[in-house]
């Protein structure tokens, strides 16, 4: 029997989230809005000052700028957020909800530090003598009469080609395991670290591109030149990646030093001390040149859940000159700031608020609301009539459009069974059998809250 390959997909499941259709921003070379691009609908003016905000990251010229998402809820100041991050390509980008910072065993202020510099990175350039090229054959030589596996290999013998030489390295049994753990195979281009022994999988000679189509794999050229080099590395980091790396404790490799460090992780935490030592070093080598910053995008989601100790903290941490660009979203009017009895727009304390720049989100029409459930149709994998999008969208303007997306993909449900496509009558069953916020509050209001 010979099996069927092509046409076989993997039924891994995929899962959609609430803004998987959001791609980028949509914006065109000269920075305007095209109506409808990138997942986006409508929003125009919002979309625009978000651009403005990413070229201000690109420049990374302003640290600390700040720009508040206002506006109300369900018309995308999340998804303007992921759709900025996702513009940005490779800065680092930290996602915090507000409620987040109350927990009971960290410190506010520590949890909003960590979220600071999980947004600021580091290009650490580095160049250094490696091996490089494609791999052609790997001997392993294991200990006499040890038991089979990837520790017992006592030396390994690689052969690594360029497109001009080959070179056999008799190296240590240590780099077979990385070996293994990287899945490194005949075909793949690597390189090791001469120094560190450090084994870095780049990905798949490209002469292999027609082998398979099933492979979800990362094709590079074979190298030029010589096998033995000198080659320059970019690593990104953030800050909180050397905060979390320098205050695990480190230990030897026997049983009682092994057994310290579970004892140890627990206490050890990330001090104050330890992160001014770590920005001491990290301004060194931005100086030196051996690093680069690389600001990156601290959003604030809620931020109408902070209190004034966390806004006292925003203020004076966005001052920092290695502060992140941040964005604040809220979706409250005047409220009270929390922690105190003052109003203020947003719940954001005055002096906060005018350190922002603020975007304001608006409404949809039907026709806009109509675009969006298309695009979220088509990404849930939902087949929807005409009639049915337009009635959809219809329900989208009475109640708001988070409801009626939520019921796209519980009339695909009820299609299903049916094995017919979501046509005006299903859509009609649907919103039946679900509540929307108003009606909700209106059963409840006459049962007396249920308490009978
Ligand atoms: N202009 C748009 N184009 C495409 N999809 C949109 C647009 N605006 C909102 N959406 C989608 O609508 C849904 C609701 O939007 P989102 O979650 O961003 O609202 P929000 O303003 O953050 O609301 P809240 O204040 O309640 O948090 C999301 O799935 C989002 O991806
Ligand atoms: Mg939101």
């Amino acid at each position: 029997m010979i099996l069927e390959i092509e046409n076989v997909r993997s039924d891994a499941q995929r899962r959609v989230d609430a803004h998987s259709h959001i791609k980028k921003l949509g914006l065109d070379e000269s920075g305007q809005a095209i109506p409808e691009a990138s997942g986006f609908v409508g929003q125009c003016k919002a979309r625009e000052s978000m651009g403005i905000a990413a070229e201000l990251i690109k420049q990374k010229k302003l640290a600390g700028r700040s720009v508040l998402l206002a506006g109300p809820s369900g018309t995308g100041k999340t998804a303007l957020a992921l759709g900025l991050a996702r513009e940005l390509g490779d800065v680092p980008f930290s996602h915090l909800v507000a409620s987040e910072v109350y927990s009971a065993e960290v410190k506010k202020s520590e949890v909003l530090m960590e979220h600071f510099r999980r947004a600021i990175g580091l290009r650490i350039k580095e160049e250094k003598e490696v091996f490089e090229g494609e791999v052609i054959k790997i001997q392993a030589q294991q200990i006499d009469g040890a038991a089979s596996g990837a520790a017992s290999v006592q030396r390994v013998n690689i052969t690594l080609a360029t497109k001009k030489a080959e070179q056999e390295l008799k190296l240590d049994g240590s780099v077979y395991q990385q070996l293994e753990q990287q899945n490194v195979k005949q075909g793949d281009v690597i390189y090791i670290e001469s120094n560190s022994g450090l084994v870095k999988r780049l990905g798949r000679a490209d002469k292999y591109v027609t082998d398979s189509k099933l492979e979800n794999d990362q094709f590079v050229p074979v190298p030029q030149g010589e096998v033995h080099k000198k080659k320059e590395i970019v690593q990104h980091v953030t800050l909180h990646d050397l905060d979390v790396a320098n205050a695990q404790p480190k230990g030897g490799q026997d049983l009682v030093s092994i057994l310290n460090q579970f004892n140890k992780i627990r206490k050890t935490e990330i001090t104050d001390k330890l992160r001014q030592e770590i920005d001491k070093v990290v301004q060194r080598y931005i100086q030196n040149g051996v690093a680069e910053l690389n600001l990156g995008l601290l959003f604030i989601d809620e931020c109408h859940l902070l209190d004034l100790e966390c806004f006292s903290f925003l203020n004076k941490a966005l001052e920092s000159p290695l502060a992140p660009i941040c964005v604040f979203a809220s979706n409250r009017g005047v409220t009270t700031v929390r922690g105190t009895d003052i109003k203020s727009a947003h719940g954001i304390p005055s002096d906060l608020l005018d350190r922002m720049l603020i975007v304001q989100t608006l409404g949809y029409f039907e026709n806009e609301i109509f675009q969006i459930l298309k695009q979220r149709a088509d990404v849930e994998q939902v087949k929807l009539t005409e009639g049915a999008l337009k009635k959809l969208a219809q329900i989208g303007t009475q109640t708001s459009l988070r409801y009626a997306m939520q019921l796209i993909s519980a009339c695909g449900v009820l299609a299903e069974a049916q094995q017919i496509e979501v046509d005006e009558q299903i859509v009609q069953e649907v919103r039946e059998l679900f509540l929307d916020t108003k009606e909700a509050i209106h059963v409840l209001e006459n049962n007396q809250g249920y308490l009978m």
